[in-house]
């Protein structure tokens, strides 16, 4: 008897570790859905050249103010990017160098969950920038 009840204990136990473990792994970081952009912002042309200057600029800006999420070489693995519910993404692959330059700069301007909106705090031409300098993360 006293060893049906000590077997009974045990599986209970092993019950609530498989619970929790399989909690945890839905509480892992979860991958952005599409983000759809406006087909004015989508075919909007780059106003600065992708020169020396500009990616310069788009560098500084950068380590500034992307970095601590998407890391310093675009992989989405700064430190602050372990906090976040949803994935940063990764700024080497095809699925984002794929893009426009104009749904890159829409998607820093008005942000969305965890990605901040840069609107304010940076402005159009530094944004522009920062979107030549991704540029060369391109694998
Ligand atoms: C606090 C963390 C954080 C910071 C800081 C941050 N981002 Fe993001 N970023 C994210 C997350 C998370 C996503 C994915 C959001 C989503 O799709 O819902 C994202 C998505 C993006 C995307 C869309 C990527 C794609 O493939 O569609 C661009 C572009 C982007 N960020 C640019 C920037 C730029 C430029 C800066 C700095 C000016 C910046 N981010 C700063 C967290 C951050």
């Amino acid at each position: 008897m006293k060893r049906t009840i000590k077997f009974a204990a045990f599986v209970l136990v092993a019950a609530f570790a498989l619970v929790l473990a399989g909690n945890s792994a839905q509480a892992q970081q979860k991958k952005a859905e599409p983000w759809p952009v406006p087909a004015e912002y989508k075919n909007m042309a780059n106003p600065l050249a992708g020169d020396a200057a500009s990616i310069k600029l788009g560098k500084t800006s950068y380590n500034k103010n992307c970095a601590s999420c998407h890391g310093k070489t675009g992989l989405g693995d700064g430190p602050k990017s372990r906090t976040l519910k949803t994935s940063s993404g990764d700024f080497t692959g095809a699925e984002y160098q794929g893009q426009t330059d104009g749904e890159h700069f829409y998607k820093t301007k008005v942000g969305r969950g965890d990605m901040p909106a840069y609107d304010k705090k940076v402005p159009d031409r530094e944004i522009w920038a920062i979107v030549n300098y991704m540029r060369t993360f391109k694998k």
